[in-house]
């Protein structure tokens, strides 16, 4: 009896040791954390399409001023459970870039860089400061922008949703309430009546994953959350949003030529040892729930993330994948994953012998950027570059992150994704949200007590590389 007991156990060790074998060769295969010999690259070596768009990107929050009538206006000013500042060094976006009134020297600034396009958002507090009143005077101020910007050849890009909510619509739950979708349905609207004839292409909400993570997560994001399940309702609440949205934005007149899609942020989840079982079940499953869970939504229509044991939820709208004209991807790196007792603490980047940092907790990571377009083009729309940056305060590693980032992109249209534009991360400094504003992500630096701009040296390769192709 004694001997069958452990022939069974022996077997079933077997069996177990061949599942994980099986289980991580296809983890590798299916994910393998590429990296390339830059010593034998010619960056200079780049292909892009006829037409290929370049821009800049930035958003209004980040870069207006005086955006007082926002959830981020209160959480600026709010301090955590232990009464710390929720902004490093307690900053408040307050003036920012003065955009709001700087707009016609910012679009010298483009000139002066030869871009053909530019991504901005529109601040929804400003433009329906309290439920269903609408300011026609902020409406114009966009339009003012875009006919600026047509007058000198820039093509305007609105997002409709970067982040920020009116102080009104958090106060009735946000995204928390599937009722409150249609309240950002007729802003869209209403937006989309007054600029659609200046602007052809629209990305309704950014980075949904990021904001979910930031806000109902790590609460780093105003309203502060840290339940995922919650976090789960309202990345549903914002897919269903864009799917809502551009339903009601083809229907309207000047819709059918309007190409409207939605902007993901990629960020690979990389096993720290990948031959440990544990990094690779944690990398496994962060990447599923913040990548995969709206990548799907939009191949399959079927949305499923899923966090044990805290979060778990599934939807399904089969005509989700008909949603797109484009997708818009934004990425900046990897992370890398250990496992840790404490799964909370366990979502900690760590750094790779060799791998350059930059300012913000991850690396320079460019054959990253070349697996997330390819990951994309997957979904089988056209793709954009809607962001891709660096924040580089010294200006000692703005230019070697442009050549290779750029030289990747590249190798990806090389080998077949459809990327058709690309928007650099940003035009200028700006506020970067819980970071405040020592993140130097801007082209363009800024003294913000004079509010004067200067070309850094290593985005001379960014203006080289668009007067050459
Ligand atoms: C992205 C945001 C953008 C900016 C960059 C650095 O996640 O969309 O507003 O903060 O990161």
């Amino acid at each position: 009896m004694r001997k069958w007991i452990i022939r069974i156990l022996g077997l079933l060790l077997i069996l177990a040791l061949i599942f994980y074998i099986v289980r991580v060769m296809m983890f590798r295969s299916n994910s393998e954390e590429l990296r390339w010999d830059w010593s034998s690259i010619n960056t200079n070596d780049l292909y892009f399409p006829k037409n290929f768009v370049w821009g800049v990107a930035s958003a209004a929050h980040q870069v207006e001023g005086n955006c007082t009538n926002n959830n981020w206006y209160a959480w600026e000013s709010a301090v955590d459970a232990d009464g710390n500042p929720r902004i490093h060094n307690n900053e408040k976006a307050g003036l920012a870039c003065s955009h709001w009134s700087r707009y016609p020297e910012d679009i010298q600034l483009m000139k002066e860089l030869g871009v053909d396009s530019y991504r901005f958002s529109v601040e929804w507090s400003k433009i329906e400061p309290s439920e269903g009143q609408f300011d026609d005077a902020a409406l114009q101020h966009y339009v003012d922008v875009c006919k600026a910007l047509l007058v000198e050849g820039i093509t305007p890009v609105v997002t409709l949703h970067h982040f920020t909510n009116p102080i009104w619509f958090e106060d009735k739950g946000g995204w928390e309430k599937e009722e409150n979708i249609e309240l950002f349905v007729r802003f869209s609207q209403k937006v989309f009546v007054a600029l659609q004839p200046y602007v052809k292409m629209w990305c309704t909400i950014n980075e949904p994953n990021v904001y979910i993570t930031a806000s109902y997560v790590q609460g780093i994001f105003p309203p502060g959350g840290t339940d995922k399940q919650v976090a789960a309702t309202v990345l549903k609440h914002l897919l269903m949003a864009h799917v809502e949205t551009f339903r009601t934005l083809k229907s309207l007149p000047g819709g059918q030529e309007a190409q409207v899609g939605i902007v993901k942020d990629i960020f690979q989840f990389d096993p720290w040892n990948r031959w440990n079982l544990f990094d690779w079940y944690l990398t496994d499953l962060t990447g599923k729930a913040f990548n995969e869970s709206t990548l799907q939504f939009f191949e399959t229509g079927d949305y499923h993330l899923s966090f044990p044991p805290e979060a778990n939820l599934s939807y399904t709208d089969k005509n989700a994948p008909k949603t797109l004209d484009f997708i818009g991807l934004n990425y900046y790196s990897h992370m890398v994953l250990s496992f840790g007792l404490d799964l909370d603490k366990a979502l900690q980047t760590k750094i790779r012998e060799g791998e350059v940092k930059t300012d913000m907790d991850y690396p320079l990571y460019p054959e990253g950027f070349y697996r997330a377009l390819k990951r994309i083009g997957e979904v089988g729309v056209p793709v954009y570059v809607t962001e891709n940056g660096i924040a580089d305060a010294q200006d000692d590693r703005r230019e070697t992150f442009i050549r290779r980032y750029i030289y990747a992109m590249s190798k990806a249209i090389r080998d077949g994704v459809d990327i058709r534009g690309y928007y650099y991360w940003s035009l200028m400094d700006n506020f970067e949200w819980a970071e405040g504003y020592t993140m130097k992500f801007g082209l363009y630096e800024v003294d913000f007590g004079t509010q004067k701009r200067t070309l850094r040296k290593g985005s001379k390769a960014f203006q080289e590389i668009v007067g050459k192709h």
